[in-house]
């Protein structure tokens, strides 16, 4: 085990060099633990400076993610508190699920770095390649009835959406019900997960799919035109663990809000990060394909069209296609 507190003390100023006899007075032990557990850090990944009579200095993050790392981006107290990271799986929605059925805590965090059968909504694919993505399940508990999980939906995609502004300054927008979209293409996606007993909530699982340093070669051909990442965006590389730590962090101010006022400032939240509000939509209802105007949602979570001639419809289920 690498202890927590060396890595934390070595990234709180990452351009300064910290000596070893410095790291060992602030850890209370002895030099050569302090070297060890530099050899362990290196073992993960991490490249060092080292400058006789200067210290040590991090040059090199890891790509993949790791625990340490991760835990010491966390500014939160419960969403993300426990955390695993596996190499690759199925799905993370099925180990969380497996997770959550043994008892773990609301906030339990799955994360893989690589999906074989990432699932998305209507029985979809979800394309994780290895490495350069972000897919995670956070197991929830909240108290509630099952109809109003869809606003925990809609909750998630605010939480990613502000998290991604705020950490690649890309205007990423949401697309009812749970797309998160750049000019137009598929930068992320949620699948919210219930089950239910009594129609109450056992537990929820909000799976999170983002699309970070995919590079466009790697998409398969029917991708290539309906999806995108941040790194074909934005141009460079974005750091995974700053943009989980983003997202837990957006997420946990948005649920105590959620639990403490209700739906009404998600709604409003979502509304204006909503890139359909007020244009043309096409929706598919019991008529077939109907076109309407978006005009934001119902206390429910509900998207309202507006058809034309006084018909508001509520949309509950399934896609709108921007027109
Ligand atoms: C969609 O847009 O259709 C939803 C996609 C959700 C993908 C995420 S990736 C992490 C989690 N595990 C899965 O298998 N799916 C979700």
């Amino acid at each position: 085990m690498v202890d927590e507190s060396l890595l934390s003390i070595l990234l709180q100023n990452p351009d300064e060099f910290m000596s070893g006899e410095e790291m060992s007075r602030r850890l209370s032990i002895s030099r050569t633990a302090v070297w060890k557990q530099i050899n362990k850090l290196r073992g993960l990944g991490y490249e060092f400076e080292a400058v006789p009579n200067k210290g040590y200095r991090i040059l090199v993050k890891p790509d993949s993610l790791d625990q340490l790392t991760l835990k010491n981006a966390l500014k939160t107290k419960i969403m993300g508190a426990d955390i695993e990271i596996v190499k690759t799986t199925v799905s993370t929605q099925e180990e969380a699920r497996k997770r959550a059925e043994q008892g773990a805590a609301e906030g339990t965090l799955i994360i893989a770095e690589e999906q074989t059968g990432g699932k998305g909504r209507l029985g979809r694919k979800w394309f994780s390649p290895q490495g350069k993505g972000i897919y995670m399940s956070l197991i929830l508990r909240p108290q509630q009835s099952l109809k109003f999980t869809s606003q925990l939906t809609l909750l998630t995609g605010v939480a990613v959406c502000r998290a991604i502004r705020r950490t690649t300054g890309l205007n990423a927008g949401l697309k009812w019900p749970n797309d998160i979209l750049f000019n137009k293409r598929k930068i992320c996606g949620i699948l919210l997960e219930s089950v239910v007993e009594d129609e109450f909530v056992r537990y929820c699982i909000a799976g999170i799919g983002i699309s970070v340093n995919v590079d466009a070669y790697d998409y398969p051909e029917e991708l290539r035109d309906i999806a995108t990442s941040l790194k074909i965006e934005s141009g460079s590389t974005v750091d995974r663990t700053v943009l989980i730590a983003a997202v837990m962090e957006e997420f946990e101010t948005l649920y105590t809000l959620y639990q403490q006022e209700g739906f009404q400032p998600i709604s409003l939240l979502w509304e204006a990060l909503s890139i359909s509000n007020q244009q043309e939509v096409i929706v598919n209802t019991h008529q077939g394909l109907r076109e309407g105007i978006a005009i934001g949602l119902d206390p429910s979570g509900a998207l309202l069209v507006d058809m034309g001639m006084g018909e508001i419809m509520p949309i509950i289920s399934g896609d709108v296609k921007l027109k």
